[in-house]
């Protein structure tokens, strides 16, 4: 019997010892899920506070709330991000404008063509009615390429000698022409010799029209050699600017020097920043040289 109960107490004890362990082990995870508990809420109540939610917008050099966003240590106001990283915009670039009097012919107008569609460059063509009548195709080309047309008259009459109904007919029929061949009425018109009087500015201004001048004359008609005319045009090209030359007519063989002047001032110009583009655009851009543009006065 004894055996028996010194064996009882053995298995009891060792149950209770089972039993005890046990409770330790549950009673040691408890605790640590307790602690886990308390320091969660630490970290959430923490998160709450001022300073918390600042670390957590990334403000620079851990400051107080107070310090407002978007100023950097010294004060001065702080970029926007993305403007720090773009490049500055170009400088504004200059504007100037070729212009071509007395074509179209079926020689040197469309070389001149050539050599602009070729530079990629656009140019303002002043038409002669007459010329237009003889060459209509030459005249659709220059601006189905994308350069301007204007009005320089029938004939070339010198506008100044006439009266205002022959100024008018001047005016009319190279007009038409023009709208014929090339599907467009041109606002600009140009007088040959560039010869104006009031009544020619005023018979112009009731037209609609608007009145183009230049300011630089390379005088190529005359023959000028191509160094003199280069020369010229690199020491007057200004921002607005208009270069007067031909596509047709003057002294015999002359406009061979325009043909040839055209790439060399083509390639001066761009180098020196200036955008060629048409007459028009120089007026729209508002960049055009006030005194080669008489603008139409407005009817009253
Ligand atoms: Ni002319």
């Amino acid at each position: 019997m004894r055996g028996n109960l010194t064996t009882r107490k053995l298995v009891w004890l060792g149950v209770l010892g089972i039993v005890m362990l046990a409770f330790g082990l549950n009673g040691c995870a408890a605790l640590e899920r307790w602690e886990e508990s308390v320091f969660a809420g630490t970290v959430v109540a923490d998160a709450s506070t001022p300073d918390a939610s600042a670390g957590d917008t990334g403000s620079s050099g851990g400051g107080s709330p107070e310090e407002p966003a978007g100023v950097t240590v010294d004060g001065s106001p702080m970029p926007p991000a993305e403007e720090t990283v773009r490049p500055s915009p170009p400088p504004a670039r200059k504007q100037i404008a070729l212009t071509f009097d007395d074509g179209p012919d079926s020689n040197y107008t469309p070389r001149i063509l050539d050599l602009l569609k070729e530079y990629d460059a656009k140019a303002t063509f002043f038409l002669v009615g007459s010329q237009v009548r003889k060459f209509p195709d030459v005249a659709a080309r220059i601006v189905e390429e994308g350069h301007s047309v204007g009005n320089h008259t029938w004939a070339h009459a010198d506008l100044t000698k006439l009266s205002a109904k022959a100024l008018n007919e001047q005016v009319d029929r190279a007009r038409e022409a023009i709208a014929e061949a090339a599907g467009l009425t041109p606002q600009l018109v140009r007088a040959p010799y560039g010869a104006v009087s009031d009544a020619v500015l005023k018979a112009f201004g009731e037209a609609g029209m608007t009145h183009v001048g230049w300011t630089v004359d390379t005088k190529d008609w005359a023959g000028t050699s191509v160094a003199t005319m280069r020369e010229n045009v690199a020491e007057n090209a200004r921002d607005g600017g208009i270069i007067l030359m031909h596509s047709f007519g003057g002294r015999k063989g002359a406009i061979e020097h325009t043909v040839e002047l055209l790439p060399l001032i083509i390639e001066d110009l761009r180098a020196n920043g200036f955008e060629l583009v048409t007459v028009e655009e120089l007026i729209e851009s508002g960049r055009a040289i006030e005194s080669a543009i008489k603008l139409p006065v407005a009817s009253k």
